[in-house]
């Protein structure tokens, strides 16, 4: 196992769409092991491969309080959506920045094991938020880009500052 590196907003890699994965095989499964790895450290409670440069269409996420419901999505597809909530967001790409995002409350997910077989899941809460927030990563879109354009400005350069400065 091992601690990957994770990309920060703005790095332009963060915007690259993943590709979806025929074959579910030691690679994949030694890649998910070290996101999930990655994730508790950090700590976070959702982690997607596009964040740690790797674009394939895989993310875990873990909203448990005792960190114990590791779930690893592969190709996750959201089949059905209803509702709507509100929830405060941070993201392990954009450290130290969280603001309100507008999701659907609830979600039905199709995806596939490790062990490739697929299956479908129903979420709500903040799963469904955290799924959600994964699978937009996958297709390129930090949950800044929610906010305003100011609001996107403002991170940006904040993000920026703080880069230079750990150089
Ligand atoms: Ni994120």
């Amino acid at each position: 196992m091992a601690l990957l590196s994770i990309l920060h907003y703005p790095d332009p890699r963060l915007h690259k769409v993943a590709q979806p994965i025929d074959a579910v095989d030691d690679a994949v499964r030694q890649l998910a092991a070290d996101m999930a790895e990655t994730m508790y450290a950090a700590p976070g409670v959702g982690l997607a491969a596009t964040q740690v440069d790797r674009h394939i269409r895989l993310i875990v996420v873990d909203v448990s309080e005792d960190k114990d419901r590791l779930m690893t999505l592969i190709n996750p597809v959201i089949v059905d959506k209803d509702g709507e909530t509100v929830h405060e967001e941070g993201c392990l790409s954009v450290p130290g920045i969280y603001d309100k995002v507008t999701r659907a409350e609830r979600i039905r997910v199709r995806a596939r094991h490790l062990d490739g077989r697929e299956f479908e899941m129903e979420a709500d809460g903040l799963l469904a938020v955290c799924i959600q927030h994964e699978i937009d990563h996958l297709n390129g879109k930090v949950f800044v880009e929610y906010l305003s354009r100011l609001k996107q400005q403002r991170i940006r350069a904040k993000l920026l500052k703080q880069a230079k400065e750990a150089m």
